[in-house]
């Protein structure tokens, strides 16, 4: 834990340092995964030449996740009331600076939202008589109120892009990053439907945890003929995602934005032939991770496909995380180490799920999809 006794002021140049030390090993042989279509400008038709084969770690998981002693010293460093203060500040400073220095004009963006309407979308979109989860209301990402603040909000989509960003430091720009990691989740997904869904046609899509929109608009631009409802906890969240979507191009089918909770959407019995979770179980618990997959098994049709994309226990690059960044991670993520323990495959196979598939869709990120049997 070197880095941990000097302070913070040296955390960006780690992140960069760590970034540029994991290139080689994050990097598939040239010309295998690396490569998308040239032409495709737009992630939506951005289906890779190849893709997966990202390196895996040699680890089950992480040392820094899960019931390890490692874990468990980060774990009663950030429990440390003051240094967790030091680090949480610590942590939304770096992750600003480092957007920053990778173009991702953090702040302009978030002032942007934050000068504009969106206010007003939120009476159509807020359901007030939801009853938000425990879980939920924990200081999260930083914020002391979680995902529910304007602040949060409006940070959103940069947050999105810099992850984007760190996940790929060796593409040439945020828009091949994008390309890569977007476009490998919706190869993964459309490849998954076509082998095990019978009909193969996707009408309805519901996106559980679709913040402020970014991979519900994915979602619709790959199968623009399809309903497409963004369903999240956060209000705010939602009125931008509503905000946004009403100044971009029009869509033949609009999105239906959706405020509930993704454990008890009280949305109807086999209503959708693709759920998707994006980069939403590593924020829930475990227990919250059962029934997020139990209600989607609920909602697809026989045939459906669920997709769950997040950070992946074998990945290399995080298996050899450094410990600066490790912790700083665990800071903002309080649910991280029961997302890493639980076993995703045995949760898919008992809600009853078939046709497992994982894999590394970019070098942190593992995409599974699975069926709901005819
Ligand atoms: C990291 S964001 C998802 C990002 C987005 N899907 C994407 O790919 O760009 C995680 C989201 O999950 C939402 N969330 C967490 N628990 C939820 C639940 N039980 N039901 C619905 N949304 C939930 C959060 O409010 C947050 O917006």
């Amino acid at each position: 834990m070197m880095a941990l006794s000097s302070p913070l002021q040296n955390l960006s140049a780690v992140i960069s340092a760590t970034a540029n030390a994991t290139t080689t090993a994050a990097r598939p042989p040239r010309g295998r995964h690396w490569e998308v279509h040239s032409a495709a400008s737009n992630t939506s038709a951005a289906a890779p030449v190849q893709f997966g084969g990202y390196e895996e770690g040699k680890l089950e998981r992480p040392k820094w996740a899960g019931e390890t002693p490692l874990s468990r010293l980060v774990q009663a460093l950030i429990s440390f009331k003051p240094l967790y203060s030091v680090l949480k500040l610590g942590a939304r400073r770096v992750f600003i600076s480092t957007a920053e220095k990778n173009n991702i004009p953090w702040r302009q963006m978030a002032k942007e939202v934050l000068e504009s309407e969106v206010y007003r979308e939120m009476d159509s979109i807020q359901n007030q008589s939801l009853v938000y989860p425990d879980y939920y209301l924990n200081p999260f990402h930083a914020y002391e109120e979680g995902n529910l603040t304007w602040l949060a909000a409006a940070e959103a989509e940069a947050a999105t892009m810099s992850m984007v960003r760190r996940a790929l430091p060796n593409a040439s720009s945020l828009e091949e990053a994008t390309q890569i990691l977007r476009g490998n989740w919706l190869h993964a997904i459309e490849q998954h439907h076509i082998q095990y869904s019978e009909s193969s046609v996707v009408n309805d899509i519901l996106d559980i945890g679709c913040s402020v929109g970014i991979s519900t608009k994915y979602l619709a631009d790959k199968f623009p003929t399809a309903k497409v409802t963004g369903l999240d906890l956060s209000p705010y969240f939602l009125a931008v995602a509503q905000h946004k979507e009403k100044r971009a191009m029009p869509r033949k089918i609009p999105v239906r934005w959706i405020h509930a909770n993704g454990e008890d959407t009280g949305l109807p019995s086999k209503s959708f032939d693709l759920v998707s979770l994006a980069f939403v179980l590593h924020e829930c618990p475990t227990r919250v991770i059962l029934n997020l997959v139990r209600e989607a098994f609920r909602l697809l049709r026989p045939g459906g496909t669920l997709a769950l994309t997040d950070f992946s226990l074998k990945s290399k690059v995080l298996q050899e995380l450094s410990p600066v960044l490790f912790t700083l991670i665990k800071s903002t993520e309080p649910f991280l180490d029961e997302y890493y323990l639980t076993d995703m495959d045995e949760t898919l196979r008992e809600a009853g799920f078939v046709n497992i598939t994982s894999i590394l869709t970019d070098p942190k990120h593992v995409t599974i999809t699975a069926t709901v049997p005819q």
